[in-house]
């Protein structure tokens, strides 16, 4: 076994104390197989547990000014940067993406924890012009309470702090349960939350292989005011449903099937960079890859036989290896799910142009693919890919290409490339999607709104929105002001 860098936690975090178990589950390395780490298998009781002390701690954490909390959070986002190198070889051993795009995540997730420190002291309430002469109006923000977080295996630190952050931000507490594949991300950078000054019980981890054990008291329990989740759309309906009895306040990131337009208008350059960027960043397993990739008639050729060029330059390797630009898949089943969709599209008259197999890289790896004359009754027009395949289909106008982009019940990111300026503006106002990508392919940041409409999901992460998401907004009635 390849033991875990010493330098960070392998055991849950409730109430500041560092909990072992005799009952564990191994993290492998999805580009060897290799075991990492062995941490503890948790379940109802240490949940419950963590949220009596995410609970108790509430009152001092809240109680804080901005100001303080911002201090703290500032000099975790300076520990979480200086340990750059650490985290991200930690993340490319349990996670498998290239080291470059490690390091860009930890980046990506400092970004956030900077962001809400700063965004939090301008968390503003209102004064609202009085209806009655003796009374004022006022509102103030207030944090929600105790935050249940559930993060994601695909971007294992930027997607805890984009939740972690901003809730401490506005005075919450939190109990995180991290992807069983990636705990160990979530356990490091919530020890340098503690080195930075975090209070013990304002930000506990939960380990377990049990996400529905976890998930249930999460959902049951009164005093978890909000549940954050990023993952599937039916385990987010299922989180949805369960929340309905203690009427939670909730953010759901959830599933994409993003369109990826192409206008003959296009700069043919920009098209296949933004292509490139959206579908194989971290090898295809991001909520807003391009699923679909719309190319009309004129340039579609053009199009095809330039993206094939520029996928003959990735390099499909572990992601420790220097050259390596695609890293292996996250486990079995998300292989066999590539390969699936990958045979349904050619079972069913598309045609490969690239790849379209298993590397020989590993039992883990998938080539990057690309797949022609794609058509509507093809399963990888409906699932979400989550995998190097890009899927072409051929359109011919304007309002066809818009009638595809939005024939799918998701709706978290869209993209289109035109040097028409009208037509762009047009085209973005009609996509049925929570962000837009017009002439790019990766606009993900700390200051603007992450989010999906439809069954994408509910709310918004990063950006002043994404603090609001943690708090409430209460009103005061001032009255007597003349006696
Ligand atoms: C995700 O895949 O959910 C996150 C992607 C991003 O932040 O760009």
């Amino acid at each position: 076994m390849a033991p875990a860098p010493a330098k960070y936690p392998t055991s849950a975090l409730i109430d500041g104390q560092w909990i072992g178990s005799s009952a564990t589950f191994a993290v492998l390395n999805p580009a060897t197989g290799a075991e990492i780490a062995q941490v503890p298998n948790l379940g109802a009781k240490e949940t419950k547990a963590a949220i009596d002390a995410a609970s108790g701690a509430l009152p001092a954490w809240s109680a804080k000014t901005a100001k303080e909390r911002a201090n703290i959070l500032k000099r975790w986002f300076e520990l979480v940067t200086a340990d750059t190198e650490a985290l991200a070889q930690l993340m490319t051993a349990e996670q498998g993406k290239p080291l470059t795009e490690a390091r860009g995540e930890v980046a990506y997730g400092a970004s956030f924890i900077e962001w809400f420190a700063e965004e939090a002291k301008r968390a503003y309430g209102k004064t609202i012009p009085t209806t009655v002469a003796s009374r004022r109006y006022v509102t103030i923000k207030q944090p929600i309470g105790v935050v249940a977080a559930i993060a994601p295996w695909n971007f294992p630190i930027a997607m805890i702090t984009r939740k972690v952050a901003p809730a401490l931000a506005a005075g919450c507490t939190v109990v995180v349960k991290p992807s069983e594949d990636t705990p160990l991300c979530a356990l490091a950078i919530a020890k340098l939350a503690l080195d930075a000054g975090v209070p013990p019980g304002v930000f506990n981890v939960v380990t377990t292989m049990d996400a529905p054990a976890v998930g249930k008291v999460m959902t049951d329990d009164g005093r978890v005011r909000k549940l954050t989740f990023t993952g599937s759309t039916a385990v987010g309906k299922a989180l949805y449903r369960q929340s309905a009895d203690t009427v939670k306040k909730l953010t759901l990131e959830l599933g994409g099937n993003a369109p990826l337009v192409i206008f003959d208008d296009a700069n043919l350059e920009q098209a296949v960079a933004g292509a490139m960027a959206s579908k194989y960043r971290n090898a295809g397993q991001t909520c807003v890859c391009a699923n679909r990739i719309l190319v009309q008639s004129g340039i579609y050729d053009r199009f095809a036989a330039a993206l094939v060029d520029a996928v003959a330059k990735l390099h499909v390797a572990p992601g420790t290896d220097a050259k390596s630009t695609i890293g292996p898949l996250i486990n079995a089943d998300a292989v066999a799910k590539v390969e699936t969709l990958s045979k349904d599209a050619v079972a069913k008259g598309a045609k490969v142009l690239t790849g379209g197999a298993r590397s020989k890289a590993g039992p883990l790896f998938y080539e990057p693919t690309v797949i022609s004359g794609v058509t509507a009754n093809m399963d990888i027009v409906r699932e979400e890919i989550f995998g190097p395949v890009a899927a072409l289909m051929r359109f011919e106008t304007e309002a066809e290409a818009i009638a595809l982009a939005n024939d799918t019940p998701f709706g978290l990111a869209a993209y289109l490339f035109s040097q028409n300026l009208s037509r762009a503006w047009r085209v973005a106002e009609k996509l049925d999607a929570g962000m837009i990508g017009v002439n790019e392919g990766v606009f993900s940041n700390e200051v603007v709104p992450f989010g999906g409409v439809k069954e994408s999901g509910l709310g918004r992460e990063g950006a002043a929105e994404g603090l609001e998401e943690y708090l409430e907004t209460k009103f005061i009635c001032l009255g007597a002001i003349d006696a």
